[in-house]
């Protein structure tokens, strides 16, 4: 079986290096700017779109949401023609509105999230109405390579957006508040980043391994009157936790409106 990626930046170059360490499908990629195909073991790379789609039984989608519209339109011939199964991975953009511009074509939509790049992702994988239960499987196969999968309902996704596929970002931004703290406290940059890495790594591979959940694993690490107690004390006392409930709300939000004007077309 044979994959073609288009797109090969952040997230397209994690999923295809990735896939194709695995032998399993020939993998082909497609980006507009060439550097970045450039050095790649395992991966062919095409000149264009149209060769890519027309030879690919599956084509994954990594491009920016405000680029699909574009992309759909210039090539959704060569689509037509060949009949891939399209799997999108761009924010917001619904599986109603390719159904709608590539008409009988297969179309699967993932929201995975950065960590796919050390093969850690969480990726949230649902069907459009012409696919069937054998290319939901075949996606779980391509996305559990870069991490794990999670089959569900459409209405999911734009959810997903604001927890699982935003959080790297919203971690990165807490460990930095850490490390600089770290710093302030004298230790040096070197240190300080593995203290803090390793801090959520160890954190995060306690917390998946245990069947408690986060609060009575927090419970359980604050001692009355100790550190780690002085430092929640204050997170409450300024009311950290409706600040990341609102923040996530926002993103929510966003993930929302990206979906409304990019998908305009469907309701027109
Ligand atoms: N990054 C994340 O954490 C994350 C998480 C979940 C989902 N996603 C979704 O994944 C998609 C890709 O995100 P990304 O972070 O990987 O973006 P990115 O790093 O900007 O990569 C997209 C690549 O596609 C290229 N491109 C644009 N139009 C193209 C076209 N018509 N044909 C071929 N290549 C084209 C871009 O080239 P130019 O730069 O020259 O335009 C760029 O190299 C987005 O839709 C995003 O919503 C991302």
């Amino acid at each position: 079986m044979s994959i073609g990626i288009v797109g090969f930046g952040n997230m397209g170059r994690a999923i295809g290096q990735s896939i194709a360490s695995t032998d399993l499908w020939e993998v082909t990629a497609y980006d507009n700017y060439k550097v970045k195909t450039n050095n790649l073991k395992k991966i062919k790379i095409v000149k264009n779109a149209k060769e890519l789609i027309l030879n690919s039984s599956i084509v994954i989608l990594a491009i920016k949401p405000h680029d699909v519209g574009s992309f759909i339109k210039e090539n959704s011939v060569y689509f037509l023609k060949n009949k891939p199964t399209l799997i999108s991975i761009a924010a917001g953009i619904t599986t109603n509105y390719f159904q709608k511009s590539l008409k009988g074509i297969k179309i699967i939509r993932v929201m995975p999230n950065l960590a796919a790049t050390v093969n850690e992702s969480f990726s949230l994988i649902c069907k459009g109405t012409l696919s069937k239960k054998s290319d939901l499987d075949i996606s779980k196969k391509i996305f559990s390579q870069i991490g794990q999968v999670f089959i569900t309902e459409e209405s999911y996704l734009d959810k997903a957006t604001s927890i699982s596929g935003s959080g790297p970002g919203y971690i990165f931004y807490f460990m930095d508040i850490m490390y600089k703290s770290a710093l302030t406290l004298g230790f040096n940059k070197k240190i300080a980043k593995k203290m803090v890495a390793q801090t959520f790594f160890g954190t995060s591979k306690l917390a998946k391994s245990s069947e408690k959940d986060f609060e009575q694993l927090a419970r359980e690490v604050t001692s009355k009157k100790g550190t780690t107690e002085a430092a929640l004390n204050t997170f409450e006392k300024y009311n950290l936790s409706s600040i990341v409930k609102e923040g996530i709300g926002n993103s929510y939000m966003r993930a929302k409106e990206i979906s409304k004007i990019y998908t305009k077309n469907e309701r027109s």
